[in-house]
């Protein structure tokens, strides 16, 4: 049976495009910029400055030259944007927009699984995951993100173990292409594990030529079927390597499909699980209920109303050096 996420979403009545004229005349006034996930509804993508995968984002977040960034994503994604720019403002449309994976690896936990690796004489650094805390990340020694964790992970003297936090799967698919022996924290993003394998399989029988792309937070079992596995980026870069239209079937959150679609539209995108119906009918199943916390209405009103803001506390300083030798350099 596959699972299916659903968050709340009021239905609004406002019309998209007077919201969007609207996001366009506040951008103006109070000199903003907007930065958009991948996973966020394909509008907000569309009236975004950036858009793009954690890495590319995390990057641009240092090039924007208004005074005031809203980021349309999850909270860890405000925070890093917050961290490389403490001068300026940093807006998130919703407040809840969280992480699993975030949630899943508390900053106490995470010291206190340290210092006990310590105590038995382990020789370690902690390697994160962007999809953590600002606190978390002030505790490690590097951040990747899907596009860049083998560069970084190359970075680690091989003399030491590392502690990789906190997907688990993630971990898992690194240990494979690295060769890295690794610690690997009990972590995974609640969309990414979803994905049934049962459905996969039997779309895949009923789609002859198809091409299964899955990002590495996939647990092994989906990532043993997939002809490409890699991060939004790079599954972006990959359709538009292709110039035969193909059919995809894509295993990340489904509001992907809207960036594949603009990149390479001769493609089909059909994402997993897509057919659910005896019919036939495809359905975008796979919504992450953080980022579809994400509304032109919320992004209107955070421009609107200055708020909700990303503080900045004393140990975004500490995270900071990490995010900026791990990302930028
Ligand atoms: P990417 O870096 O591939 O965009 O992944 C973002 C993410 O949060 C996956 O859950």
């Amino acid at each position: 049976m596959s699972l299916q996420i659903f968050s709340e979403r009021p239905v609004s009545e406002e019309d998209p495009l007077d919201l969007m004229d609207e996001i366009e005349a506040l951008k103006k006034e109070k000199d903003a910029s907007i930065l958009a996930h991948f996973y966020v509804d394909g509008e907000i993508q569309d009236i975004a400055d950036f858009t793009g995968d954690s890495l590319k984002l995390a990057r641009d977040a240092t090039k924007v030259t208004t005074s005031t960034i809203v980021f349309a994503g999850v909270h860890f994604m405000g925070e890093s944007a917050k961290i490389m720019n403490p001068e300026k403002r940093v807006l998130i449309p919703d407040m809840l927009a969280g992480c699993s994976l975030a949630d899943s690896c508390p900053p106490d936990q995470l010291a206190a699984f340290q210092d006990q690796l310590r105590a038995q004489g382990r020789d370690f650094q902690t390697v994160a995951y962007i999809n953590t805390s600002a606190a978390v990340k002030s505790l490690v020694d590097w951040i990747v993100t899907s596009g860049n964790a083998r560069e970084i992970i190359d970075r680690v003297p091989a003399d030491k173990e590392i502690l990789f936090v906190p997907d688990q799967h993630l971990g898992r698919y690194l240990i494979e292409v690295t060769g890295r022996k690794m610690i690997l924290w009990p972590g995974s993003c609640m969309v990414h594990e979803v994905f049934s394998i049962q459905d996969l399989i039997r779309i895949k029988k009923r789609t002859p030529g198809c091409v299964i792309m899955a990002h590495p937070e996939c647990p092994q079992n989906i990532l043993e079927l997939t002809d490409v596995v890699g991060g939004t980026e790079k599954m972006r870069q990959h359709v538009m390597s292709v110039e035969k239209p193909t059919t995809f079937l894509v295993a990340t959150e489904a509001a992907m499909i809207h960036p594949l679609q603009k990149a390479a539209p001769q493609h089909t995108y059909i994402p997993v699980p897509g057919i659910t119906a005896s019919t036939g009918e495809t359905c975008a199943c796979n919504r992450c209920p953080h980022m579809s916390r994400n509304t032109l209405q919320k992004v209107r009103d955070c421009l609107k109303n200055g708020g909700p803001e990303i503080e900045w506390k004393d140990y975004f300083q500490k995270a900071r050096a990490v995010l900026d030798k791990s990302l930028l350099k």
